[in-house]
């Protein structure tokens, strides 16, 4: 089935389209950033190895050897589907299976793929686009059969790899960071594929990876994540020049000569299809020999599959893997692969910047001396001295307005002996987990966020992605602390409910969850969507009018005296390795925090409608705390 790539194929290679490798370009960086995990994998299997990048002129190479997937036992897997003699071309699956044919007398309709059916468009905002009308159409690729109008060489004379096995991931949210690790990432966990796969994102409107979709999924191939949009590209001949993105100052006359065999190339394909019934003698045509991709162990880039799963989770489905067992796995590879920078995050009850950016941090002189945060078996926290490291958000919505108060407050509560627990001693510091100005969260970001909280006991977030971060604290002796603004935890709690509070359960508390419920109107401020809603600066057309959302967007002005009283409360329940009286609390439905009109606080369970009220019918002590989280009497 190989096609020979000598001076035919030269020819039709040179037809092909300059910008069509630049993809190519892009998988191959992402490919060098995942060198370094894969790299003794690689060097095992395929020996001593030239270049580090797979380059133009291996063509002669043998591939690795072919992916022995147990497809029996993923037939049965009920959110993917195994479809073979598949062609990818862009946007759409072409397939080859004869049960598809037009030739075959008892040939079947071609399925429709599965929809990514919801999912928000991902704007350069610190917010969920949800509020902004950021719902998209559903999406999905095509799926035809096989056509005598084929696009490409490579379609029209199809050769189905066998040593690549695209397994397309659907989605749903695939751009929300929290659905995405909840969902797919444990989905594909779950699946414990072989990790010689080639995992692809379907990604509705072209759009591209997120960084952290593939450092989620790096564990579970070997090869770099690519977008359905890179399977489907056209490939790049292998005898173009060694500068195929650099079109413009290039040979001048080269791209006018292209054209010209473009077309042609197109017009000797239609005398060749048209009219004269089925073609069996045409002129025999060559398949251009393709640069290979960091995607597939083939020769070439491959087009063509033997076999190719297409798997869609939607909300209904039900994924088994408990998400700290997950999140486990992708420390572990993060770590294995030395990808975690040194913190540069300060408890010095300052905001600090961490992230790729250099040179704007606050209070460096007492930074933590982490040296080894890719060591699983370092813990640099002191474990006397409970360290607090705040979110620190500044998009539109759902800010902590007054974060400095609540470092000054924590320091100042250090300074007058914080004790609760173990601990004797209390830090804090705050990070922005997104470049303030975009709401991206750049590859470095992301893994400096990873790094961040771990050297935290306790991680304090506003309701929302950023809470997924709180996956990656130390597991066994960490608790994440979500604040939701006023009535997300009481009138809209069925919401925020279902989220976290269950997964950290199911995860049998690796990481405990509390949740602080702020119920004083004082402590909480309309998000700038809402206010620009009612002072008629936002178009009302521009906006879904939902009060949940409202809710949930709100600013927080923090009292700090009931904050750290809660963190007191948290760090009670944070005996390292021991969650019983954690599990006790929970039972006795004293875990969660409802901050009170006035700045009282009270602990409940879950869910409670009007904190207030229920705090009167059961008689809970509300507590009442001074400036630095000691009780007030
Ligand atoms: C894969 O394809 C090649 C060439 O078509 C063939 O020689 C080989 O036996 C196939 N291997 C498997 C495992 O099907
Ligand atoms: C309206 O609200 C927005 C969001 O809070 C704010 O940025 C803007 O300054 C307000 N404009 C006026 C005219 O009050
Ligand atoms: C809770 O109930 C009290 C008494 O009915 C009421 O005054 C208060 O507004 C309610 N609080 C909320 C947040 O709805």
């Amino acid at each position: 089935m190989r096609r020979n790539s000598s001076s035919a194929g030269a020819r039709v290679a040179s037809l092909v389209v300059l910008c069509l490798c630049i993809t190519q370009l892009t998988n191959h960086a992402v490919a060098k950033h995942r060198k370094s995990s894969d790299e003794g994998k690689r060097r095992e299997q395929e020996g001593p190895q030239p270049r580090d990048e797979p380059s133009g002129d291996q063509g002669a190479e043998e591939p690795e050897e072919c992916v022995p997937l147990d497809v029996e036992a993923l037939k049965d897997y009920p959110y993917c589907q195994l479809y073979e003699r598949v062609c990818a071309h862009q946007d759409t699956l072409v397939t080859h299976d004869f049960r598809y044919s037009f030739a075959n007398p008892k040939r079947e309709l071609v399925p429709e793929l599965p929809y990514v059916d919801i999912w928000n468009f991902p704007a350069a905002l610190e917010a969920n686009t949800d509020a902004l009308r950021g719902r998209q159409p559903k999406y999905h690729l095509q799926f035809r059969a096989a056509s005598a109008h084929e696009p490409t060489p490579a379609l029209r004379h199809p050769s189905f790899s066998n040593c690549t096995l695209p397994v397309v991931l659907a989605p749903e949210f695939p751009f929300n960071m929290g659905e995405f690790f909840a969902r797919a990432v444990s989905a594909v966990h779950d699946l414990e594929l072989d990790p010689r796969v080639t995992l692809v994102m379907l990604t509705p409107q072209s759009l591209g990876l997120a960084p952290f979709h593939s450092l989620l999924l790096q564990p579970y191939s070997k090869y770099p994540l690519i977008t359905s949009a890179a399977l489907g590209a056209r490939g790049c001949p292998l005898d173009m020049g060694p500068d195929p993105g650099g079109g413009g100052g290039g040979s001048g006359s080269d791209p006018a000569r292209q054209r010209q065999r473009r077309v042609d190339h197109e017009e000797e394909d239609d005398s060749k299809w048209s009219g004269e019934g089925d073609g069996g003698e045409e002129e025999e045509e060559a398949v251009p020999a393709e640069r290979p991709v960091a995607w597939s162990p083939d020769a070439s880039q491959p087009h063509c599959f033997k076999r190719l799963l297409y798997c869609k989770w939607g909300i209904e489905a039900r994924v088994a893997a408990p998400l700290a067992e997950v999140a486990a796995r992708v420390v572990g590879a993060m770590q294995a692969a030395a990808q975690l920078p040194v913190p540069r995050l300060a408890y010095t009850g300052q905001e600090g910047e961490e992230g790729e950016e250099e040179g704007q941090e606050q209070g460096q002189q007492a930074a933590v001396s982490d040296a080894a945060p890719n060591d699983p078996d370092h813990d640099p926290r002191d474990p006397a001295q409970l360290r607090v490291l705040i979110e620190s958000r500044h998009g539109p919505v759902r800010n902590i307005k007054n974060l400095q108060d609540l470092l000054d407050a924590c320091k100042e509560a250090n300074e007058r002996g914080f004790s609760a627990g173990g601990f004797r001693g209390v830090s804090c510091a705050a990070t922005s987990f997104a470049d303030a100005a975009t709401g991206r969260v750049s590859r470095a970001r992301f893994l400096s966020n990873v790094a961040a909280v771990r050297t935290a006991h306790v991680l304090v977030v506003v309701h929302g992605a950023g809470a997924t971060n709180s996956w990656w604290l130390r597991q066994g002796s960490s608790a994440l602390v979500e604040l939701r603004p006023c009535l997300f935890g009481t009138k809209y709690a069925s919401w925020p409910d279902k989220y976290l509070p269950p997964q950290h359960q199911k995860s049998r508390d690796r990481i405990r969850f509390f949740a602080l419920n702020v119920e004083d109107p004082d402590q909480c401020e309309n998000g700038d969507i809402e206010a620009g809603l009612f002072n008629k600066t936002l178009a009302k057309g521009s906006l879904t009018w939902d009060q949940s959302f409202f809710a949930r967007d709100k600013h927080l002005r923090l009292r700090p005296g009931p904050f750290l009283g809660f963190l007191r409360h948290v760090a009670a329940l944070l005996a390292p390795g021991d969650t019983e009286a954690y599990v006790a609390a929970r039972e006795a439905d004293r875990l969660h925090g409802y901050l009170l009109p006035g700045g009282g606080l009270v602990l409940g369970k879950l869910g409670v409608k009007n904190a207030t009220v229920w705090a009167e019918e059961e008689e809970v002590e509300v507590q009442t705390f001074n400036d630095w989280g000691g009780p007030r009497y």
